[in-house]
């Protein structure tokens, strides 16, 4: 008797292991699908090589996200500076809303950056780093995944610089929020990215990519921050840990 209730959960757990690998394999064929020029592993270098396809699919507010950043920014604008400008996304949605506008972008990793020159039209490219030297001058300064790498002992002192340098600033990216530390802030962006491509190698990598290379400061301390020194801050999307928000001078009647 006992030896048939054992054999008989036996199965059940072996019948179970079959449908999560069922499930697995189904999820990396809809995957792969969609990147069928990836393979079956996606390693960090085919992450940052095939960034623009991989990025809005991993991080699944990335496009809508930017586009609200985007239109944010008044219309008048002239010049924006777009800070850790990567392939150009932000800046080309930018053009979407107020297409005269004239783009300045500053990234440190030219072969990244190179890849915006195709979509931003008339893009004037700075490769260096966003600190090395003054921001050139532009009515608007925005910032797309890129801040939460300022480093902890200078990224508030960097923030205050870069919004007090133009009318208004638009950021984009990886906040601490609801209280979370920078482990349980890894645990949500790897539960993103494993919607999306559930491939165990590789969100082992991206966890400790996250944990070497990011710093993503509080939510509560952006908006403090440029609330403190009088801004209007309005938070345009939030889902922990994305946010995008619009921090702007008010206008003097
Ligand atoms: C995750 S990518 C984001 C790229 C792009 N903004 C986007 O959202 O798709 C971060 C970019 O910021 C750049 N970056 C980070 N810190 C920087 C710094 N201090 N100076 C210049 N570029 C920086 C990196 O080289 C990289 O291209």
């Amino acid at each position: 008797m006992i030896d048939l209730s054992s054999s008989f959960l036996a199965l059940i757990v072996e019948l179970l292991n079959v449908y999560c690998i069922l499930i697995d394999i189904y999820r990396l064929k809809s995957y792969q699908s969609k990147f069928s020029d990836l393979g079956m592993m996606l390693t960090l270098e085919k992450f940052y090589t095939d960034y623009d396809n991989v990025a809005p699919t991993i991080f699944e507010p990335y496009n809508r996200f930017m586009h609200l950043g985007a239109q944010a920014i008044p219309k008048d604008v002239k010049k924006i500076c777009d800070l850790g400008i990567g392939t150009g996304n932000l800046s080309a949605a930018i053009l979407k809303y107020i297409p005269d506008v004239k783009i300045i972008g500053i990234d440190r990793y030219g072969p990244f950056a190179e890849k915006a020159e195709s979509k931003v039209a008339g893009l004037s490219l700075h490769i260096r780093d966003i600190f090395d030297g003054p921001l050139p001058a532009a009515d608007y300064f925005v910032s797309a995944l890129t801040t939460h790498h300022f480093e902890t002992p200078t990224r508030r002192d960097q923030l205050e610089m870069i919004a007090r340098k133009g009318r208004g600033f638009v950021n984009f990216d990886i906040m601490l929020c609801d209280g979370l530390n920078l482990d349980g802030t890894i645990d949500l962006i790897v539960e993103y990215a494993w919607r999306t491509y559930p491939c165990k190698d590789t969100m082992c990598e991206l966890r400790n990519a996250i944990k070497e290379h990011d710093n993503p400061m509080p939510f509560e301390e952006h908006i403090d921050l440029l609330r403190s020194i009088g801004m209007k801050v309005d938070v345009l999307g939030k889902e922990n840990p994305f946010v995008v928000y619009h921090a702007s001078w008010p206008t003097k009647n």
